[in-house]
């Protein structure tokens, strides 16, 4: 135990610790590997991470079943998507309406090995392979120009990608915004340590550490400059918990609670 641990806290051996892998045992999944659990189990010593995890996945259900409901989207572009384990964009956006298209894009090669082998059967939903950074990779990428029509009302969903982004994330954002046309809708949350420093710092400390990358945690006033241009759909930029709640169970735990900010603009006058 003490070696994996030492192995996890180095990075050494033949795996490192992963997001998307951790996130999927945060929320239950099942592929993920024992240095990910590891790593996992440590963060939730320290910080209410699964129930983060949960609450950032509500949110994302919410604003997918709003964009079929009300605002007849039909094409997704699911940014940092991880590997689709239950309650993901395709199956909420599909059993609302068969039609609708999925696209994934994260560049963990695991993650996107098991994306393919869970969406094999699905003609409409597939992953692409990419830094989610290389704008103009994703966009051009066959699967890509295959599954989505940019001159239809398209969301792009940004949930829980951008505190990896180190380089211009506002630059990026306005790319994926300029490609989407009237009707669209972007959508993202962010980590925060406006409401509980120590905590999320303690949390973002020992996880950059095991994963031996960089989290970046952002202040309200960074995610609303990512946002600019867009019509912020009502409650605007909150705590993602918050966002349009009603009826939801409330997060189990406050801290979890006051650690993402959500928010859904749309593209138009
Ligand atoms: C916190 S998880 C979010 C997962 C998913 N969006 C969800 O809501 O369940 C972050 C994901 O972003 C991916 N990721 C991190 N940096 C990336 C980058 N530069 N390009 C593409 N994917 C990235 C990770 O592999 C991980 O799957």
């Amino acid at each position: 135990m003490q070696d994996r641990l030492k192995q996890v806290r180095t990075g050494g051996g033949s795996e490192r610790p992963n997001m998307a892998r951790l996130f999927d045992y945060y929320l239950g999944g099942a592929h993920n590997f024992a240095v990910d659990r590891l790593l996992a189990e440590e963060s939730i010593a320290r910080f209410p991470v699964a129930e983060m995890a949960r609450t950032i996945r509500s949110f994302s259900r919410r604003v997918v079943r709003l964009c079929v409901e009300e605002y007849g989207i039909r094409q997704f572009l699911d940014l940092g998507s991880g590997i689709p384990t239950a309650g993901n964009v395709h199956e909420v956006a599909q059993s609302i309406d068969p039609s609708c298209s999925v696209v994934y894009v994260d560049h963990d090669p695991i993650a996107v090995a098991h994306a393919r082998t869970m969406l094999r059967d699905n003609l409409d939903a597939a992953i692409v392979q990419s830094d989610v950074s290389d704008v103009g990779a994703v966009l051009r990428d066959p699967e890509t120009r295959r599954l989505i029509d940019f001159s239809e009302p398209t969301a792009v969903l940004m949930i829980g990608i951008l505190p990896y982004v180190t380089d211009e994330p506002a630059g990026v954002v306005a790319r994926y915004r300029a490609a989407l046309c009237e009707g669209s809708i972007l959508a993202l949350t962010h980590l925060t340590k406006d409401v509980e420093p120590e905590l999320v710092g303690r949390l973002v400390d020992h996880l950059a550490d095991g994963m031996h990358s960089p989290l970046v945690p952002r202040t309200k006033q960074d995610v609303e400059e990512f946002l600019c241009g867009l019509r912020l759909l009502e409650p605007g930029l909150v705590l993602a918990a918050h966002w349009r709640a009603d009826g939801e169970l409330p997060g189990a735990s406050a801290a979890a609670d006051a650690s993402t900010y959500g928010a859904v603009g749309l593209v138009g006058p």
